[in-house]
């Protein structure tokens, strides 16, 4: 796999993927396409993003086509925080394989250390009087085993963990027969994780950077949705530091962000759906930033008031006993 690096399981992951949270199904089979072409061999989805049975059949043309053979693609996708039970593990990662069209994923991941029951359906959270119903049961270390069972099936290469903090992580690693190989968290310049980094290098586990550009996309939707105040959302590809970079290398600011994070070991999942953004946002294999120019990047990070993602628009999520952040009153 091109501009790989090596997880503590042995398998390669392609520093550069393509995130398909918040990508509406029209448009990720165009996305999928032009990100393909452009060299992706990494996509992460997950269940929740409803768009699994899209990727998979765009993924399935390619390989019908001769295109891409399964070994040559590395795909994520996640449990749901409504399947967060043992007995769910199996059958919520059967769903997706069937939806991905795909024997088996390279990662699959725990996606919210809390949970909410689903509804009757399976697919959705329950409502009641519009908000989700928590799950306050949550056994993580029942859970992880399960998942562990679907490594020994082949039906997942490798199994990690989103959204936990280190005690929680900690907790798992204590108690487990297979390591969770990856941390996937929210990371951009503004919110580096440099604790949580620290933790998982000593531990050999790779952290992957979801929002790596600080999700600008995001903003519109949780200020609407959510009645979000715009001050949450901090502009972090608008940052002077980073425009002047771009200038200096003939880049554009999101090509700085990323070639930051990736110099540093860390593999980025920017999502777009725009085919020049998708293109660009790979074409960061060519240029090196100096050492001082790194140095200038880490100082951008403003600890945990650089965090967007706290999950607090789920009304109640503080109140779940795995709630993993700091509460906020
Ligand atoms: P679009 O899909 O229209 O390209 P993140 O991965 O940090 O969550 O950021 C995703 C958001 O950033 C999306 O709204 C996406 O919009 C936008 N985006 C993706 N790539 C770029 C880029 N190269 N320059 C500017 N905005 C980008």
């Amino acid at each position: 796999l091109p501009n790989s690096i090596a997880l503590q399981s042995g398998q390669k992951i392609p520093l550069v993927g393509l995130g398909t949270w918040q990508a509406k199904s029209e448009e990720v089979k165009a996305a999928l396409e032009e990100a393909l072409k452009a060299g992706y061999r990494h996509i992460d989805t997950a269940f929740n993003y409803t768009n699994e049975e899209t990727i998979g059949n765009v993924l399935k043309e390619w390989m019908d086509a001769g295109k891409i053979k399964r070994n040559d693609i590395f795909i994520t996708t996640k449990l749901p925080h409504f399947g967060n039970r043992p007995s769910d593990v199996p059958k919520y990662l059967k769903k997706s394989l069937q939806r991905l069209q795909l024997d088996y994923v390279d990662l699959y991941l725990f996606h919210h250390p809390f949970a909410f029951l689903p509804d009757s359906s399976g697919e959705v959270p329950a409502e009641e009087n519009g908000n989700w119903v928590l799950d306050k049961g949550t056994d993580h270390l029942a859970i992880w085993k399960a998942l562990e069972e679907q490594v020994d099936a082949g039906k997942a290469k490798g199994i990690g963990l989103s959204n936990f903090n280190i005690s929680q992580i900690d907790r798992i690693i204590k108690n487990s027969r297979i390591p969770p190989v990856v941390l996937q968290v929210e990371l951009h310049a503004y919110f580096q994780q440099k604790e949580i980094r620290h933790y998982c290098k000593e531990q050999g586990i790779t952290v992957i950077a979801y929002s790596p550009l600080g999700s600008p996309g995001a903003k519109a939707h949780f200020m609407k949705k959510y009645n979000y105040s715009p001050d949450k959302f901090p502009d972090v590809l608008g940052t002077p530091a980073v425009s002047e970079l771009a200038f200096k290398y003939k880049k554009t600011p999101a090509q700085i962000l990323l070639r930051h994070l990736v110099q540093s070991g860390i593999p980025v999942i920017p999502k777009s759906a725009n085919p020049d953004r998708i293109k660009q946002n790979f074409e960061i294999f060519d240029f090196d930033l100096s050492d001082s120019e790194m140095t200038q990047l880490d100082a951008l990070d403003q600890g945990e008031n650089g965090r967007i993602f706290d999950f607090l628009c789920w009304k109640g999520v503080q109140d779940h006993p795995e709630y993993p952040f700091q509460k906020i009153s």
